[in-house]
């Protein structure tokens, strides 16, 4: 198995460029099943969460084609409301199909996609919403199948515990837009990628008012169109980029980003003193060295994403000082915190705050990826550790970063991917 073999304390300089954004790309291309015309998707980044989500539009009856290295033609003219477990236990985004289906052929059944490694993600407010359209709903043998034949628009609330639900406001999006009557969503995401989502579905010829606020009102349309449509830059790549520059002591300019998409992230650098240099489009890293501890608390947007906690508590390792860690959106997401603890982070936990007491250097080691974001704040600590580290299980990096390590030794980074064979045994076995 593939493993990255980080030699750290390389201080990172340059240009890089950001991907376009697996979040926004996936539910975009559950979203040409809305129409039986052709849709070219652009900017999408080569990921294989990407391929799972065009290998099961494909298994819809779909005609999906990569047209280059990062548009890909989708061509829906006939279509099945059937997606198989073997696919969609494969990626738990799936579930995002629903909507489209709904709204297509007023029928989905899409296996319940199972456990994630982060914590409970139930899909009980995607389900109430469908409800609220007129569904009716059933478990049965591990689908969820929705009967949607008496569906119209109506007032849906999308709030929960953790706030709203960015796939669950995407999907009552995608069931809303050809649903008869108008929908008015409440407490609905704001994410980026759910705005990139309205814009996609706006430029098919749905209506939709409110884009980018917390309440969405939807006209039913009896038919959508094709689209030619770019996907946004990766903000949680974006993210992870300035912060590698930052946990190197770096000069780094991340470019083809939307600095606007990142302002919690881009509040607290400034606030630990990081310099940075904005314009429009890109975000100069310079950094003197000398950061300040910074607490953290995650929110849904514009708040600080989860998105990027794991990676920020990986910064905040390295910088002296106490700085807290407040997880909100998935209480326990914190299965970087024991891989970081065996690079020498001082790291505890209790109950949904890591407290971090910073300042030591991380020494290198082999290290298990648990999932995405985990693993991207593991390549964090690489760079910045005093010896060498070794990452396991990086097919979950590769869902969601686009040739990071590509990127990186671009940047000047010494990664090198090899396999587990090469790790030294008394590594493993002292
Ligand atoms: N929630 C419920 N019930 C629901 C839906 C959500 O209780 O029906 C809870 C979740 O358990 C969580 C919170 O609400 O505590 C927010 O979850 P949300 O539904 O917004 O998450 P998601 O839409 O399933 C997307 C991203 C995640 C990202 C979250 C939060 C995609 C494909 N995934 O998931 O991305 O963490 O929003 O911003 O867009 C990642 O890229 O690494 C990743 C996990």
């Amino acid at each position: 198995m593939d493993v990255l073999r980080i030699r750290g304390g390389k201080r990172l300089q340059g240009e890089v460029t950001v991907s376009g954004a697996k979040n926004a790309a996936l539910p975009i291309f559950a979203a040409t099943l809305l129409t039986e015309e052709p849709c070219i998707i652009r900017n999408v980044p080569d990921l294989s969460d990407i391929r799972f989500m065009a290998e099961i539009l494909d298994k819809l009856g779909a005609t999906v084609e990569r047209e280059d290295s990062r548009s890909w033609r989708i061509e829906a003219k006939k279509i099945a409301s059937r997606a198989p477990y073997e696919l969609v236990r494969k990626m738990r985004a799936s579930v995002c199909l629903m909507g489209p289906l709904l709204g297509r052929v007023r029928a989905s059944s899409v296996s319940l996609p199972g456990g994630c490694v982060i914590g409970p993600r139930p899909i009980d407010i995607h389900l109430k919403g469908f409800a609220k359209l007129g569904c009716s709903i059933e478990i049965a043998k591990g689908y969820v199948e929705i009967d949607g034949r008496n569906m119209r628009g109506a007032d849906v609330f999308l709030g929960g515990r953790h706030g709203s639900t960015v796939l669950g406001t995407a999907n009552i999006l995608m069931a809303a837009v050809l649903t008869p009557g108008r929908t008015r969503i409440e407490s609905a995401a704001c994410e980026p990628e759910v705005v990139d989502l309205c814009h996609m579905l706006q430029a098919m010829g749905a209506k939709i008012e409110g884009v980018g606020s917390h309440a969405l009102v939807v006209e039913g349309v009896e038919r959508l169109h094709g689209c030619d449509y770019p996907v946004i830059p990766d903000r949680i790549e974006a993210g992870t980029l300035i912060l590698a520059a930052a946990i190197t002591e770096g000069d780094v300019t991340v470019k083809d980003m939307r600095p606007d998409h990142l302002p919690a992230l881009l509040d607290k650098l400034e606030e630990s003193g990081l310099p940075l240099t904005l314009t429009d489009e890109s975000v100069r890293v310079r950094s003197n060295g000398q950061l300040k501890p910074v607490d953290v608390i995650t929110h849904p947007h514009p708040g600080f994403p989860t998105d990027l906690q794991a990676q920020m508590s990986a910064l905040m390792s390295v910088t002296p000082g106490l700085s807290i860690i407040t997880e909100k959106i998935y209480p326990s997401r914190f299965m970087h915190v024991p891989e970081l603890q065996r690079m020498g982070a001082d790291i505890s936990i209790e109950g949904s705050n890591a407290i971090v007491k910073g300042g030591g250097r991380l020494s290198g080691a082999p290290v298990m990826a648990s999932d995405l974001r985990a693993s991207a704040a593991l390549v964090l600590a690489g760079l910045a550790a005093n010896s060498d580290t070794w990452i396991q299980r990086v097919y979950h990096l590769d869902r969601g970063y686009e040739k990071i390590e590509d990127k990186l030794v671009a940047l000047g980074a010494d990664i090198e991917r090899v396999s587990d064979r090469d790790i030294p045994n008394d590594l493993i076995d002292p």
